[in-house]
C-alpha cells in the first residue's frame, strides 16, 4: 500500500461516514488518497473531513478542474493506480453501467484507464432490484470489481444484503487489487459463457398441503451460482424452494418439483456448463386432489420415479461440454461417488459427507472427483468452496 494512489469516489448514502475511516486505513498503511465527493454524498459527509483526513484537495464538481491545464479530469483519474466507489449507490452503478458521464465522479469513472472497485451500500430491495441486478452483472463483465454487500438490518429498518462491507474488508479488497492478485484482478474468464446451476430441494406434493421435502438449504448451490457471475458468466439458477436471495447478476428461475426442475434446465440450454447441486427427491406420488383426512388412515401413495435430471442431461445431444453432479452421501463417500460419475456419465463429481451439519451450515468440505483423480477442498465457508469450483470450471471451459 505505501507510496500507491487511491482516488476515492464517495457516493450518497448513510453508509458514507464509513468512507472517512476507509481514508484512515489507508493513510494508516501509507496509501495516498485523493478523493471525489459527489453532490448527494456531499448530504452525508463534509468535503473538510475528507480533506482533513486524506490531507489532500477534495473535487466536488467537474468545474472545480479550473481548467485541462492544472488538473483535467482525464489526468485526475489516470494518476492514480486504483480507483474505488466507496458508498457506491444503486444510482451511481446504473450510471456506470450505462457509461453516463454527467458530473465529475461519473465522468472520471468513464474515462480512468486504471482498475475500479465498488463497494456497494443501497437499501435490499434496491439491490436485488432486476434493474441492479443486470447493471452489477454487467459491470462485472467490465471488468469492475464489485464488492458484495454484507448482510444485516439496515438503516431503513429493512434485513438483506445491502449494507456497506466493513471499512477493514474493504480496504484487504484494496489491497489485493492492488497487488494484482487473481482474486482482485477483475478475474472474468467466465464472460460469454453460459452456466446452468440447480440448487436446493425439490418438493414433491402429496395433495394440496402436504410435500414430501428434503433438508437442502441451497446455499452451496446459490454460492455457486453466485461465484460463477462473478467470474463474468451468465448463470441461469434453477432454484427449488428456498428462502435465499438471488446472487447479484444470476437469472433465476423457482421451481417445485423434480419435473419443473428439469424442464427449467431443458428451457435453459443450451449451455457451456451444467451445475447440478438440486438435491432432487428421487420419488413422487400422485397428489391426491384433496386434503387427505385422517380419518382415512394412513394413506397408500403410489410411488414412481422421477425423471434423473443429470443423467438424462449426460446422455442428450444437447449436453453441457462440461457437466458436473453432486453426491451428498453419508457413508462411502469417495467409492459412492466414483459410481455416480460412472453411472451418470457426468464430468465431474462433487462429493460431500453430509452425516455432520453440513445441511444447512455455512461450511462444507468436499472432494471433486474427476478422470484425473480426486481432489480435496478442505472444510471452509460454501463461498469459498464455491469459488475455488467456479475457478476450476472457469480453467477448464478456457
Ligand atoms: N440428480 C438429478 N436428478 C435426480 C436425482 C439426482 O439431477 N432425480 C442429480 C443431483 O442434482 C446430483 C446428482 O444427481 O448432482 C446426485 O444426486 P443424488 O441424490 O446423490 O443421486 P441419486 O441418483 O439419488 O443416488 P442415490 O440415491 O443412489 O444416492
Amino acid at each position: 500500500m505505501r507510496g500507491r494512489r487511491i482516488l476515492l469516489i464517495v457516493g450518497g448514502g448513510i453508509a458514507a461516514y464509513k468512507s472517512a475511516e476507509l481514508i484512515r486505513l489507508i493513510r494508516k498503511a501509507g496509501g495516498e488518497v485523493t478523493c471525489v465527493l459527489t453532490r448527494s454524498g456531499a448530504q452525508f459527509v463534509t468535503e473538510m473531513t475528507l480533506a482533513a483526513l486524506s490531507e489532500n484537495k477534495v473535487y466536488t464538481n467537474l468545474f472545480d478542474l479550473k481548467d485541462e491545464v492544472e488538473m483535467g479530469h482525464i489526468q485526475l483519474s489516470r494518476q492514480a493506480d486504483l480507483v474505488v466507489v466507496c458508498p457506491a449507490t444503486a444510482d451511481l452503478l446504473a450510471k456506470m453501467s450505462a457509461g453516463i458521464a454527467d458530473d465529475l465522479a461519473t465522468t472520471l469513472l468513464l474515462a480512468t484507464d486504471k482498475k475500479v472497485l465498488a463497494a456497494p451500500a443501497m437499501n435490499v430491495r434496491m439491490w436485488q432490484h432486476p434493474a441492479t441486478l443486470r447493471n452489477v452483472a454487467r459491470l462485472r463483465g467490465d471488468g469492475v470489481i464489485l464488492l458484495e454487500p454484507d448482510e444485516g438490518e439496515m438503516a431503513c429498518g429493512e434485513y438483506g444484503p445491502g449494507r456497506l462491507p466493513e471499512p477493514p474488508a474493504i480496504f484487504a479488497a484494496i489491497e489485493q487489487a492492488l497487488a494484482g492478485s487473481k482474486a482482485g484482478a477483475a478475474d472474468t474468464r467466465l464472460a460469454g459463457k453460459h452456466v446452468i446451476v440447480t440448487a436446493g430441494p425439490t418438493q414433491e406434493p402429496i395433495d394440496p398441503v402436504r410435500v414430501i421435502a428434503n433438508r437442502s438449504s441451497g446455499k452451496q448451490g446459490f454460492a455457486i451460482a453466485e461465484a460463477l457471475a462473478a467470474l463474468g458468466a451468465r448463470v441461469t439458477l434453477v432454484a427449488g424452494p428456498v428462502g435465499l436471495a438471488t446472487p447479484a447478476g444470476v437469472d433465476r428461475v423457482d421451481v417445485e418439483t423434480a419435473r419443473e426442475m428439469q424442464k427449467a434446465v431443458d428451457t435453459a440450454l443450451p449451455a457451456d456448463a451444467a451445475v447440478l447441486v438440486a438435491a432432487v427427491a428421487d420419488w413422487r406420488v400422485e397428489p391426491n386432489k384433496a386434503k387427505l383426512k385422517k380419518a382415512g388412515g394412513p394413506p397408500d401413495l403410489a410411488w414412481s420415479a422421477n425423471p434423473d435430471i443429470l443423467a438424462e442431461l449426460a446422455a442428450s445431444p444437447r449436453r453441457p461440454a462440461l457437466l458436473v453432479g453432486f453426491a451428498a452421501e453419508t457413508e462411502n463417500l469417495l467409492a459412492a461417488a466414483q459410481e455416480k460419475r460412472t453411472r451418470k456419465q457426468c464430468d465431474w463429481i462433487v462429493a460431500n459427507d453430509v452425516s455432520g451439519d453440513v445441511m444447512g451450515g455455512d461450511d462444507n468440505e468436499v472432494h471433486l472427483v474427476s478422470s484425473a483423480g480426486v481432489e480435496t477442498f478442505p472444510r471452509a465457508a460454501k463461498r469459498d468452496i464455491a469459488r475455488r469450483l467456479a475457478d476450476r470450471i472457469a480453467d477448464e471451459l478456457a
